[in-house]
C-alpha cells in the first residue's frame, strides 16, 4: 500500500525542516516540501529546495510567485487602501492564502490529502493557512507539527543534532519575523515587554529616519488604481514594489510599532517595516481623494476597512470578500494620474496631483474672481440641510429643554469693549 502524502509550507528554517522528518515519523506519511517566493529574500531558493531533499522530503517544489503576490494580492490590498486597525498593511496576511493556494497546487498535483504549515497555536497565520486551505480545497486535512504534534523548538534542535540534518541549531534569531515584497513583520523576545523600544537590530528593510539622506522626490503614475510608472519609467507591480522599498526605506519610510489584536483574542506587540506599501498607500489614497466621489469614496471607507479585517481574518476566500473585491474594482474606473511625493525623514508625503480624470475643479473651487459656482445656492442648500435639526430645536425650547450655555465663568472668557 502506498503512503500517505503530506504537503509542508517549507521555510528552509530549522522547524520547518525539522518537521519533514518529525510528521514522517509521527504520522507515516511521506513528506513533499513546498517553498512559494513572495520575495523575502534571504537564502537561495534553489538551496532551500536542496535541503528540503537533505532532510527527508520524497519531493521538494519551489515555486515564484513575486509577480503573482505583487499583482493578484497586494493590488487588490492597495486599492482597498488596506491597514488593520488603521496601520498594518497586512503583510503577512495578504501573503497566507497565496502560500496556501500552491500548497494545495501540489497536493492535487501529487496526490496528497494533507497539508502542513509551520505555525504555532497561538497566532493568525494557522486560522489563515488552514481557511484558505479549506476554502479551496474542502476535502483536505491540514496538520501543525509544532501545535498538533509537539514539536518545540528544544525537540527540534535536538532532533536536528541527531538526525545530523543540514541545518544551523545554534543561532538563534530573538525575533519571529515573516517577510514578503510587501513588508516585514517582527515579533517576540525583546518586544514582548511593550515599553522597550525596537533595537535597531530589528529593521532591515529601512533605514534609521532620524538621519536621512536628502530628500528623494518621486512621482508615481496610476492606472486604474494600478501603479503603473515611476519617475516616468514603466513598471510592474512587483517593480514598483521593489523600487520604492529601496527608495522610500533609504529614507526610514514605513516603520510601524503596534499594539495589535489578533484573531485568537490576544493583544500582541508587533514591528512592521514597508516602506513600498507605506508609500504606494499614501499615494493612491490622495489620488481617490482627487478621483472618486465624495458619496461613493464615502461608503468605499467602510468597505476598505470590511476587507481588510476579512483578510486579516484569514478569509480571502470567502464570498464576502469576494462581493467587496467587486465593489472596490469598480471604484478603480477613474483612479488614474499622477502622484508627486516626497520621501523623507520617515514619511513619504504627496505634495502634488494631476489626473485627467480628477473631480476636483478649479473654478469650482478657485476663491478668485470669475469662478463658476453661484454662491447664492449655498443659502437655501443650508436652509434645507439645517431644516430638521431646526425643527428639533424649536420643539426644545418649546418643552423647556434648549441647548443651555452653561457657567459663565467655565466658558470662554468674552471680551467686551464698548466705544
Ligand atoms: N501579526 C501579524 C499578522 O498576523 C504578523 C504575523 C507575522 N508572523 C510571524 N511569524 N512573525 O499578520
Amino acid at each position: 500500500m502506498s503512503k500517505d502524502k503530506v504537503v509542508l509550507a517549507y521555510s528552509g528554517g530549522l522547524d520547518t525542516s525539522v518537521a519533514i522528518g518529525w510528521i514522517g515519523e509521527q504520522t507515516g506519511a511521506e513528506v513533499i516540501a513546498c517553498a512559494v517566493d513572495v520575495g523575502q529574500g534571504g537564502e537561495d531558493l534553489d538551496v532551500i529546495q536542496q535541503r528540503a531533499l537533505d532532510c527527508g522530503a520524497v519531493d521538494s517544489f519551489v515555486a515564484d510567485a513575486k509577480d503573482e503576490f505583487a499583482e493578484e494580492y497586494c493590488m487588490p490590498a492597495l486599492k482597498a487602501n488596506a491597514k488593520y486597525m488603521g496601520t498594518y498593511p497586512l503583510v503577512s496576511a495578504l501573503s497566507r492564502p497565496l502560500i496556501s493556494k500552491h500548497l494545495v497546487q501540489v497536493a492535487k498535483r501529487c496526490g496528497a490529502d494533507t497539508v502542513a504549515h509551520g505555525c504555532t497555536g497561538k497566532g493568525n497565520d494557522q486560522v489563515r493557512f488552514e481557511v484558505s486551505i479549506t476554502s479551496m480545497a474542502p476535502e483536505m486535512h491540514c496538520i501543525a507539527p509544532v501545535r498538533d504534534l509537539a514539536l518545540t523548538r528544544d525537540v527540534a534542535i535536538d532532533y536536528a543534532n541527531r538526525h545530523d540534518l543540514p541545518i544551523e541549531t545554534t543561532k538563534h534569531n530573538p525575533f519571529s519575523i515573516d517577510q514578503n515584497v510587501w513588508g516585514r513583520a517582527i515579533e517576540t523576545g525583546y518586544l514582548e515587554d511593550i515599553w522597550n523600544e525596537p533595537t535597531k537590530d530589528v529593521y532591515t528593510y529601512t533605514d534609521d529616519p532620524t538621519y536621512p539622506p536628502l530628500p528623494d522626490e518621486v512621482i508615481i503614475e496610476f492606472k486604474e488604481g494600478i501603479p503603473v510608472k515611476i519617475d516616468g519609467v514603466a513598471v510592474t507591480p512587483l517593480q514598483a514594489i521593489q523600487e520604492l522599498n529601496r527608495r522610500a526605506g533609504a529614507q526610514g519610510v514605513g516603520r510601524i510599532d503596534v499594539v495589535e489584536d489578533r484573531l485568537v483574542g490576544i493583544k500582541s506587540r508587533e514591528v512592521y517595516e514597508a516602506p513600498g506599501a507605506v508609500t504606494l498607500l499614501n499615494a493612491h489614497r490622495e489620488l481617490e481623494n482627487t478621483c472618486i466621489e465624495r458619496e461613493q469614496a464615502r461608503f468605499k471607507k467602510i468597505i476598505d476597512t470590511k476587507w481588510t479585517d476579512l483578510v486579516y481574518d484569514g478569509q480571502w476566500f470567502s464570498p464576502l470578500k469576494g462581493s467587496l473585491d467587486a465593489y472596490i474594482e469598480d471604484t478603480q474606473r477613474y483612479v488614474s494620474g499622477e502622484v508627486r511625493m516626497i520621501l523623507h525623514g520617515g514619511r513619504a508625503t504627496v505634495n502634488g496631483r494631476r489626473s485627467e480624470t480628477s473631480l476636483y475643479d478649479f473654478n469650482l473651487a478657485t476663491y478668485d474672481a470669475g469662478d463658476c459656482y453661484d454662491q447664492s445656492h449655498a443659502k437655501g442648500f443650508i436652509e434645507i440641510v439645517g431644516l430638521s435639526t431646526k425643527l428639533a430645536a424649536a420643539r426644545d425650547v418649546r418643552f423647556g429643554n434648549a441647548v443651555t450655555f452653561g457657567d459663565q465663568d467655565k466658558s470662554a472668557k468674552l471680551d467686551k469693549k464698548t466705544s
